[in-house]
């Protein structure tokens, strides 16, 4: 992409009260097409033979994959030099959360009528249960103090608590592992995906990174140090 094209996609524009640049509009349509197509689907008679599944499936999958992207956005701007990726980073781990919270309600609700005590039973019997639960309790913090008053508030404890995202994500591949029960071919990919952005991260390459800009516009972004953005 051409640099004044690209310039123009991170200029900001006026949306009522919000400042927000064509990269980052984008962004937020396509987090929220994969909801979009699931109403549109369940509205329409468009859900397979087993609908509760069919969503359960789709909602776990979409926050899965945006957690995945939430955790590329450092990497993307140390490696890449795509500063655009920080800013859009907090808002693909807070619809990470959504689609999580959605999957949880339809297994709560939905599926076992909110009837506690059988869903206790799973969590004891089910390990992918189990896991998938902790990640999701460990997303709840994350999400809630997500916001800037929060950041402030916390001050360094805030980017201590937000680590907690690792894990959370590392328990969500075994939560996706465990549930397959035949063919885990797209789990352990999407794990090999988790475990490339953690070696990625590493400060020994990160440094190596830093020093080998190994394209030109990577090279521009190094020279500016990395703002920290929520
Ligand atoms: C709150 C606790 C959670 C419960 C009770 C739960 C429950 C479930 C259930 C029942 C299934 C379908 C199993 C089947 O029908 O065979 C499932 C699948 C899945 N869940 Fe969860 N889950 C939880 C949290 C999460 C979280 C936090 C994520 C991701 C951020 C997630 C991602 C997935 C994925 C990727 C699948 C498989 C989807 C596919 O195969 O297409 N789950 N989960």
């Amino acid at each position: 992409m051409s640099l004044a094209r690209s310039t123009r996609l991170h200029k900001p524009v006026r949306l009522g009260p919000l400042r927000l640049t064509p990269f980052q509009i984008g962004v937020h349509l396509a987090a929220l097409g994969p909801l979009l197509l699931l109403v549109s689907d369940l509205l329409g008679g468009r859900l397979s033979v087993n609908p509760i599944q069919d969503l359960t499936f789709r909602t776990g999958k979409t926050a899965m994959v945006l957690l995945l992207l939430s955790l590329a956005c450092t990497p993307a701007a140390t490696w890449l030099g795509f500063r655009p990726a920080l800013k859009v980073r907090r808002a693909l781990g807070l619809y990470a959360f959504v689609y999580a919270a959605l999957h949880f309600f339809i297994y709560l609700g939905v599926d076992y009528g909110f009837d506690l005590h059988l869903v206790g039973l799973e969590l004891a019997e089910k390990r992918y249960v189990l896991v998938g639960f902790a990640a999701f309790l460990l997303l709840v913090p994350l999400a809630i103090t997500s916001t800037q008053g929060w950041q402030r508030r916390l001050g360094r404890r805030w980017k201590r608590l937000h680590k907690a995202v690792y894990p959370a994500a590392v328990l969500v591949m075994f939560h996706y592992i465990w549930v397959q029960k035949a063919d885990i071919r797209q789990p352990l990919a999407f794990s090999a995906v988790l475990l490339l952005l953690f070696i990625l991260r590493l400060p020994a390459l990160r440094r190596w990174a830093a020093a080998h800009p190994f394209r030109s516009w990577r090279r521009r972004e190094a020279r500016t140090p990395l703002r920290k953005e929520p």
